[in-house]
């Protein structure tokens, strides 16, 4: 594993390193990297990935440098290639990108010709590979192995990394993956995704072994109404639905989770709603794992 870009480029057995290695990270079992520094760039808002990265990398004993985009020379210009051949001389071993462009990371990596190392921390609606590591490390302590297992994901399907990633990960280990989505959210990408789409949530949470919700990305819609009452009504997760339809179902987020839009407050706050924390505690090991490995060799 050179860089961490996203779930396609891993194996199997790269994904399988990765969790096993988590699972030492949670343990204690692990040495310290101190001589590596880490830069987090977060060009779009975060707080769970950003926080969880720089606490990864300082339960690492690593330098951890925070960029700032608003105050950084890119308002003079400079260029994201070159600031991080910038980064390299400053010290770094390993820059984190969050960026709202679902390719700029990929185009940067191409040109780049130092040893830095990277890992993407969000890309537009296209990838985001940590937080489908966190997610799938968080379904195995639940259910073991994902094969033929039914997992739905819920929401805005069209603008959602998360989704992305999560596809990709999960036909990996061929888990049987739904998507719901209102007719404004269906993806348009559809065709090319690993999974079965359905309009009735009723219909796509039926039996599911996980059932996921997503956030709706106000911040991706580009002008487009969204009748929210009327999302609400169809697509809200409630207890009630889980209890009819998913009964034995985990119930995820990958957070922000806007109370009462896409889950109910009362899920959310029930025993259910207890593993949307659980994902963000497990993402610390997970990313632990993911420095550790990728800068194995750096
Ligand atoms: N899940 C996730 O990416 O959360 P943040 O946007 O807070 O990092």
């Amino acid at each position: 594993m050179k860089n961490l870009l996203n779930i396609r480029d891993l194996s199997v057995d790269e994904i399988s390193e990765i969790i096993k290695t988590a699972k030492n990270m949670e343990t204690g079992n692990f040495e310290l990297i101190p001589e590596k520094a880490a830069v987090l760039m977060f060009c779009e808002n975060s707080t769970r990935t950003r926080l969880s990265f720089e606490m990864a990398a300082k339960n690492l004993g690593m330098k951890v440098l925070n960029f700032d985009s608003a105050k950084s020379s890119f308002s003079k210009g400079e260029s994201l290639k070159s600031t991080i051949e910038n980064l390299y001389y400053i010290g770094a071993n390993i820059v984190i990108l969050r960026h709202c462009e679902n390719d700029l990371l990929e185009k940067t990596v191409e040109k780049i010709n130092n040893p830095i190392k990277f890992i993407n921390a969000g890309a537009g609606s296209y990838s985001h590979p940590s937080q489908a590591l966190l997610d799938y490390y968080t379904m195995l302590e639940h259910l073991k192995a994902l094969k033929g297992k039914k997992i739905t994901i819920i929401g805005d399907i069209e603008h959602s990394r998360v989704a992305r990633s999560n596809i990709e990960l999960l036909s990996k280990f061929e888990a049987d993956v739904h998507v719901c989505a209102p007719e404004y959210f269906k993806p348009s990408d559809l065709q090319k995704l690993p999974a079965t789409y359905d309009k009735s949530l009723s219909k796509s949470i039926e039996k599911a072994d996980v059932v996921m919700c997503l956030r709706i990305q106000k911040e991706r819609l580009n002008g487009q109404a969204i009748d929210v009452a009327d999302y609400i009504k169809d697509y809200q997760l409630t207890t009630e639905k889980v209890e009819k339809y998913a009964p034995n179902a985990i119930i995820m987020h990958p957070g922000p989770v806007n109370y009462d839009v896409e889950m109910s407050e009362e899920l959310i706050e029930s025993e259910k709603g207890k593993t949307i924390l659980e994902q963000v505690r497990n993402g610390v090991y997970v990313r632990m794992a993911i420095l550790k490995i990728l800068l194995k060799e750096a």
